[in-house]
């Protein structure tokens, strides 16, 4: 598929997540839910229309951008989110690990 612009990334913080634009169609989104300073991303999507093209390496690599400037700290249970940080050390200074504790917390969070 030809792109006319670059991908947009934009935070929609009443859905917890951000999502990434082509072309002003939404593409795909990365979602987050917050706990006292962190981020913590649990899942990771592009639609398969434009699947394999980079754009959730884009999109994740903007949205941890985002959150390095909020002051946040990310915490990566999606396993997209790990797997992109262990190839960008950049964001090692920001990320905490994910503990038995952070999966409790996101599973009751989640299932209100
Ligand atoms: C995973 C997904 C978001 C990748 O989107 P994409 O734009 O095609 O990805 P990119 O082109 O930026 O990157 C492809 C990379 O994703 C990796 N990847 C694919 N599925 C993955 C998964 N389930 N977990 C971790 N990494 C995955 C590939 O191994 C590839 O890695 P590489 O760059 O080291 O070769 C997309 O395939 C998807 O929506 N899958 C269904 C939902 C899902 O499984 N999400 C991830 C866990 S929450």
């Amino acid at each position: 598929m030809t792109r006319s612009t670059a991908p947009l990334v934009r935070e929609v913080d009443v859905r917890h997540r951000y999502e990434i634009l082509v072309d002003e169609v939404a593409a795909g989104f990365t979602a987050y839910r917050d706990r006292d300073g962190q981020r913590v991303f649990f899942h990771t999507e592009i639609d398969d229309a434009f699947a394999g093209q980079g754009l959730a390496s884009v999109l994740v690599q903007e949205a941890l951008t985002q959150v390095r400037a909020s002051g946040k700290r990310i915490v990566p249970v999606c396993p997209y989110v790990a797997k992109f940080l262990k190839k960008h050390e950049e964001f090692a200074d920001i990320t905490d690990p994910v503990t038995p504790e952070v999966l409790q917390w996101l599973e009751t969070t989640l299932a209100r």
